[in-house]
């Protein structure tokens, strides 16, 4: 099959502002990824086209951009699954600065990350083996372990896009991930950042982050969960 890219440029050192450039592959598998025809185009038509992209396979979270309007990852999207009568429309994640092309730069987006502290807090001495938990509690982590930090939910949340300084879900998910495990001998040190006005309360329920992530994260009952903590807690 045909398809046309319609991809955003920018090149922050020579142009004024971003513009569209059409790209058109022929005989394309209907199976082949949007990264596939990305790399095509870079390897066969444009080796300046700029854009991140590591394992290809949805586990490192660097290829997160904006795909005929929805955030996603270009590795973990086929062709078949695209409008193809028309240009597909390639864009940078929203939000974030862009460095060049697709690539934005995510200081801020890892800034917000690092305030939740997303590390384990455990004073005491490691014990011989490894520190346990119940299964029960291990489960209910499991599924915020799945974030591959692709900023895709993030970059969606029209509550970031009015407030640049919301941590966004993307942090409050990871500040859930060791505030709520039982190994964790400091919680409220996760909770502190979530707990300020630019945390949890500002998330609105727009479900935007959930309806962009590529792991089928259900980041708005993993945020709703530390504000019923909180609210318990009456820190
Ligand atoms: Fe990406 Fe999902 Fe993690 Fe957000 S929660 S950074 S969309 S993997
Ligand atoms: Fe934003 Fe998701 Fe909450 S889109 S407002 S973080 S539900
Ligand atoms: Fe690693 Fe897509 S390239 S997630």
């Amino acid at each position: 099959m045909t398809a046309t890219f319609r991809i955003q440029r920018y090149n922050p050192e020579k142009d004024e502002k971003p513009y569209f450039k059409d790209y058109t592959l022929d005989n394309l598998d209907p199976t082949v990824r949007i990264l596939d025809a990305l790399h095509q185009i870079k390897w066969e038509i444009d080796g300046t086209l700029t854009f991140r992209r590591s394992c290809a396979h949805g586990m490192c979270g660097s290829d997160g951009m904006r795909i005929n309007g929805r955030n996603a990852l270009a590795c973990a999207m086929l062709l078949k699954d695209v409008n193809t009568k028309k240009p597909i429309v390639i864009e940078p994640l929203p939000f974030l600065p862009i460095i060049k092309d697709l690539a934005v730069d995510q200081t801020d987006f890892f800034r917000k990350y690092e305030m939740v502290k997303p590390w384990l807090i455990a004073n005491e001495p490691p014990p011989q083996m490894e520190r346990l938990q119940s299964h029960a509690d291990a489960e209910l982590l499991m599924e915020s372990t799945k974030c591959i930090m692709c900023a895709c939910c993030t970059t969606s949340c029209p509550s970031l896009w009015s407030n640049e300084n919301y941590l966004g879900p993307a942090a409050l998910l990871k500040g859930f991930r060791f505030a709520f495990d039982t190994r964790d001998e400091a919680p409220e040190e996760h909770m502190t950042a979530m707990d300020s006005p630019d945390g949890v309360w500002r998330c609105h329920t727009i479900f935007n982050c959930v309806e962009a992530c590529p792991k089928e994260i259900n980041i708005t009952w993993h945020i709703s969960q530390v504000k019923k903590k909180l609210v318990s807690l009456e820190l």
